[in-house]
């Protein structure tokens, strides 16, 4: 195994330890959030009482596969805790995520969760929020439109595109395009900002959302909580 996965497997079994007998929590994406599952399927199957709300397809798939009993929001109102990866964590913990186009249930899980613990490898830990796309779900009928009006920010939207080159569709049914910043001087503003233009669901911007941030490194971890 690469240390980059090493530090992954470290943040996202680290994370289990927080959750507390009888809790519901959301479940994110990504590759962190895989070992986080395979942890929390273990301490299931040893008799942890835990309820998991899926943020993806791929989540639900692995969450089964390792026997994480899972529920939805037609049962639960609130999450007692969301556990998620990101693709960039500022300072001031504010995210950019939505790299495997699972952006908008994310936010979904995180706005309905207590507390919000991103799990993550040191990779992901940036002084400046930008370098990495950000991910913007948009609604098929006339997106070309809505990316057109996603320029107004200052920005040329690529539609995300998957091996087949066909366009991108996420478990909701739309499409992505990822905007190449290069910096996010204002995230809370551009969050904003983006989510305003018609056509826009969501936007990969995280602000003001973690509670905790678990960084993983090949041989450690180290958690941060407000
Ligand atoms: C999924 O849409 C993302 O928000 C992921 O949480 C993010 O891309 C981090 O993924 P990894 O843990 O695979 O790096």
């Amino acid at each position: 195994m690469k240390d980059q996965d090493h530090a992954k497997k470290n943040a996202g079994e680290s994370s289990v330890d927080l959750i507390q007998n009888g809790m519901t929590v959301g479940l994110g994406s990504g590759s962190t959030v895989y070992w986080m599952l395979k942890q929390l399927g273990e301490r299931a199957a040893n008799g942890l009482d835990v309820k998991g709300v899926p943020s993806s397809q791929q989540t639900k798939g692995w969450a089964e596969a390792f026997g994480v009993p899972l529920t939805d929001f037609a049962h639960v109102k609130r999450l007692d805790l969301a556990i998620d990866g990101a693709d960039e964590v500022d300072p001031q913990w504010q995210l950019v995520k939505g790299g495997g186009g699972a952006l908008v249930r994310e936010k979904i899980i995180a706005a309905s969760a207590n507390s919000l613990i991103v799990i993550i490898d040191e990779s992901k830990t940036v002084s400046q929020l930008g370098a990495f796309p950000l991910p913007i779900e948009v609604v098929p009928f006339g997106w070309e439109t809505t990316a057109e009006r996603i320029t107004e920010t200052g920005v040329e939207p690529v539609a995300r595109r998957n091996d087949a080159g066909e366009l991108f569709v996420s478990d909701n049914g739309n499409y992505i395009v990822d905007c190449h910043f290069g910096t996010i001087r204002e995230p809370r503003a551009l969050e904003k900002q983006i989510n305003q233009l018609t056509g826009v669901v969501e936007t990969g911007l995280f602000t003001d959302m973690a509670n905790n941030v678990i960084v993983g490194y090949p041989d450690r971890t180290e958690t941060f909580g407000h």
